[in-house]
């Protein structure tokens, strides 16, 4: 099969960058078809760490790269990325949304308002959906309203372009007028190690610029990327489709209202990207054990549910997790959540990609915790069951999780053949496989790109 998507299992960051690279290696064309700067993949080459947001991850290969329609992309964020290449193969759907800076005000003023609110209702955590503040929600908003700006105005004639943003800027002013905030933008930082958010004031003026000067320099990327997948597949070329996020962050399958706005699950690229449904092979990305980043219920959550994370309040194990794996965001650098082993989301999120493969990463993480506990049911008022009801969070909140424990199997960083694996780690891997009914045919066992185990996996 010439087609393979990639996608994250669970809730994103499931260290898809380092099978992607693997993978990447056999393609001619790789495709990121969804999301846009909320997602970041960290690629470890040679000694060097590269954090892709926007490109796919072709380019540090040389490959062609190709973002389709479905995503939506900062033009000064793409810019930025670009130059860190020279002879980039890069082509840019023409009908791919912009997500401006207003964009950004608009994401960080309403998950403001929302924390205003909560904090006047005395509770401690409301309705912010906790994003990546990096205007997702609201540009994919204006493309279903109809008033975005594509790539293909970003680059056509100025005039039109500047109407264009000035129309959008005051309609997000109006909005954030409303809700009784300033038009600011929201710049993330790291200080003493706590992340915080600064407020930059932003003005018309300064959204014009940036869309007629980064559109002036983004022109010579734009290919028809639907029609050129479709040579490219015809031609019987390899083609991988690069996810981003993760399957329970889907907007209308994940955990709704606490998801991405983008479809994230494997059969959502053939509309992304604008192709016929062709048969693929799809590899589920899976973290050995769950993490979340943002509010939402996390059934085998060790760090009490609480969003965003107080490190100082979290369980033994979650904080030896985290540490180890540098357990924060690539885009935010905020701590995220982390959870025992959980079959149930995975069993779901089988049903909707149809994993050909599953690649289990950071195994290696959990070789000396003891026991590693597995979830394999939920306990939902009374009831036993392993089906997962991704749409009703105050249910997800009440359950309670059943685990099957398995005992701690040792250092396996140096293990290449997966007939040497200890037994528990055989036996996790079994599990694993009977939940989903999809082989684990990827195992990473420590961060070099030599620490992976492969079980009959055809990356094509
Ligand atoms: P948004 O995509 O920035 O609107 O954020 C919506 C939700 O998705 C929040 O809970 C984010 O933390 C989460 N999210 C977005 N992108 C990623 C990602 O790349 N990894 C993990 N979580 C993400």
């Amino acid at each position: 099969m010439p087609l393979t998507t990639i996608v994250g299992a669970l809730w994103g960051d499931e260290g898809k960058g380092k099978v992607v690279d693997a993978i990447n290696e056999e393609a001619d064309v790789i495709v990121k078809a969804n999301g846009g700067g909320n997602a970041g993949t960290t690629y470890v080459i040679g000694d060097k760490k590269v954090i892709l947001h926007l490109l796919p991850s072709g380019v540090l290969r040389g490959k062609r790269s190709l973002l389709a329609q479905g995503m939506v992309a900062r033009p000064d964020q793409l810019c930025k990325e670009i130059e860190e290449f020279d002879n980039l193969n890069l082509g840019i759907d023409p009908r791919l949304h912009m997500t401006l800076h207003y964009h950004l005000a608009l994401d960080y003023a309403r998950e403001k308002a929302a924390d205003l609110k909560a904090k006047g209702d005395n509770k401690t955590s409301g309705g912010a959906i906790g994003t990546t503040l990096s205007g997702i929600g609201p540009t994919y908003e204006q493309q279903k309203s109809r008033a975005g700006i594509r790539f293909f105005e970003l680059c056509g004639d100025e005039a039109k372009l500047r109407q264009k943003v000035k129309a959008n800027y005051e309609y997000v002013q109006g909005i954030i007028r409303q809700l009784g905030l300033e038009m600011v933008m929201p710049d993330r930082k790291i200080i003493e190690g706590k992340y915080v958010i600064e407020d930059v004031p932003l003005s018309l003026e300064q959204c014009e610029e940036l869309a007629v000067e980064s559109g002036k320099k983004l022109k010579r990327y734009m290919a028809d990327v639907a029609d050129e997948v479709l040579t490219a597949y015809k031609e019987g070329k390899k083609i991988v489709f690069q996810g981003a996020q993760g399957t329970l962050l889907d907007i209308g399958f994940g955990n709704y209202p606490k998801v991405t706005s983008s479809e994230v699950r494997a059969p959502a690229v053939y509309t992304a990207v604008g192709i016929p449904a062709f048969p693929m092979k799809v590899v589920g990305i899976v973290k050995a054990y769950p993490t979340k980043v943002g509010s939402g219920p996390v059934v085998t959550c060790l760090d009490c549910q609480k969003w965003p994370v107080d490190e100082s309040f979290s369980d033994p194990v979650a904080k030896i997790i985290r540490e180890r794996g540098q357990e924060k965001g690539a885009t935010t650098g905020r701590a995220r959540r982390v959870g025992w082993p959980d079959m149930v989301i995975l069993k779901y999120s089988n049903n909707l990609n149809g994993f050909t493969d599953l690649a289990l990463t950071r195994f290696d993480l959990l070789s000396d915790i003891n026991p590693i506990k597995v979830c394999v049911a939920y306990m939902i008022d009374g009831k036993v069951t392993d089906k997962y009801p991704a749409w009703d969070l105050d249910a997800l909140t009440r359950a309670k999780p059943l685990y099957a424990e398995i005992p701690c199997f040792g250092d396996i960083t140096g293990i290449r053949n997966y007939d040497d694996l200890p037994s528990g780690a055989k036996q996790f891997v079994e599990l694993m496989e009977k939940s989903t009914g999809a082989p684990v045919s990827i195992i990473s066992v420590g961060p070099e790109r030599s620490q992976t185990i492969f079980r009959n996996f055809k990356a094509f």
